[in-house]
């Protein structure tokens, strides 16, 4: 999969959540302590968009209805078998880059 550019890091600050669309896909890309995280940017309950959310630790916030999922685990916090697909994060040069399909 190609690498696709996100932000510089200094960009997206520990605690910061961004979405980034490819093609047809859009990704939520969050940095929670420090560690950058990129999952489906869909939410799986109503299509709410994940990236425009909140972030609180490692929960990402669903703007719509609420919904948590953790960004490192993509897992959501009341229903396990509900998990968003994740996607490998390359920093290179001071610069995020998500591995996703194009
Ligand atoms: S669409 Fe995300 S919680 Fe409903």
């Amino acid at each position: 999969m190609p690498l696709v550019q996100v932000a510089v890091l200094h960009e997206l600050g520990p605690g910061q959540l961004t979405e980034i669309s490819v093609g047809n896909s859009t990704y939520a890309v969050a940095n929670a302590g420090g560690n950058i995280f990129c999952v489906d940017g869909i939410c799986p309950h109503a299509g709410g968009p994940l990236g425009q959310g909140a972030l609180q630790g490692e929960m990402i916030v669903c703007p719509w209805h609420g919904f948590e999922f953790n960004c490192r685990t993509g897992v959501n916090d009341s229903d396990e078998d509900l998990i968003l697909d994740r996607f490998p994060v390359v920093i290179q040069n001071n610069t995020i880059f998500i591995d996703v399909p194009k």
